[in-house]
């Protein structure tokens, strides 16, 4: 196996190679490099044949709810929304949401239920943060399932999130606890092996958010060509948009 350094943008995110954290600021980090951006446009059609996908999108969602007091006048951002499973879960219990994603294919899978479930109140957008697109947008609640692992700069969508929040909106993540890169057959496009709850809380809090919460939102069971099984929890954190901390003084 490969292994080589490459330069996180990201210091909270650093580990080493036994999945230790770095020294905070260290920006150097021990991982297998991904060779590029994942192509989910060729997995899109076949995304929702994956009964576990189906049901942890309904845990993520169900999570959701017990955390966050939805109600139907709130708009959501579903950031890396994918075919929509957790979007359309959201959609009767808000005013709206907002499917993003920068996949082209699973967004015309998103429009396609859309259009058969006569999904008024929800739209898909094209947007690429890595292309350099930007969010806009006011929304009450962003959320995001099992898109954090695919984005390498974590804390400037931390920081884009927080500008398109009202004040006191809510941002729900849900993705993998820390793990050993086991999840992934491919880790094509896969920057983290899950995420370390509090270097997270605290690339959060630099964001500007508070009321920061944990809980365990689903476990996804994995089994290997010999027949032994995995578990993989999944971690569901809510936030809330607060001031941003006042940059250290001269
Ligand atoms: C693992 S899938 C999760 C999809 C969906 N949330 C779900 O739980 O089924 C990750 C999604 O993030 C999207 N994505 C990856 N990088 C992105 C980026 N830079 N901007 C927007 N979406 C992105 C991918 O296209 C993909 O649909």
């Amino acid at each position: 196996m490969l292994w080589r350094a490459r330069v996180s943008l990201w210091g909270c995110e650093a580990r080493n190679r036994d999945q230790r954290p770095w020294p905070a600021g260290c920006g150097w980090i021990m991982d297998r490099m991904p060779t590029g951006k994942r192509d989910f446009d060729k997995e899109a059609a076949v995304w929702d044949e994956n009964p576990a996908r189906i049901k942890l999108a309904h845990d993520i969602g169900s999570a959701i709810s017990d955390h966050v007091p939805l109600d139907t006048a709130m708009n959501v951002l579903d950031f890396g929304c994918g075919t929509g499973l957790l979007t359309l879960r959201l959609a009767p219990l808000v005013g709206s949401v907002t499917g993003v994603d920068s996949s082209r294919g699973m967004l015309e899978v998103l429009e396609a239920k859309i259009a058969a479930q006569n999904a008024a109140n929800v739209r898909a957008l094209l947007i690429d943060l890595d292309a350099g697109d930007t969010l806009t947008g006011n929304y009450d609640v962003i959320t995001s399932s099992m898109t954090f692992h695919h984005m390498e700069k974590i804390a400037s969508v931390l920081n884009q999130f927080h500008r398109c929040l009202v004040p006191g909106g809510y941002l729900c993540i849900a993705d993998l606890d820390l793990e050993d890169g086991g999840f992934h057959g491919d880790r094509e496009g896969v920057f983290h092996f899950g995420f370390d709850r509090a270097l997270l809380h605290m690339a959060l809090v630099e964001a500007g958010f508070d009321r920061i919460m944990f809980t365990t939102a689903a476990e996804v069971v994995k089994s290997n060509s010999h027949g032994e099984t995995r578990k993989f929890p999944v971690f569901l954190m809510t936030a809330q948009r607060g001031e941003r901390p006042e940059p250290a003084g001269p």
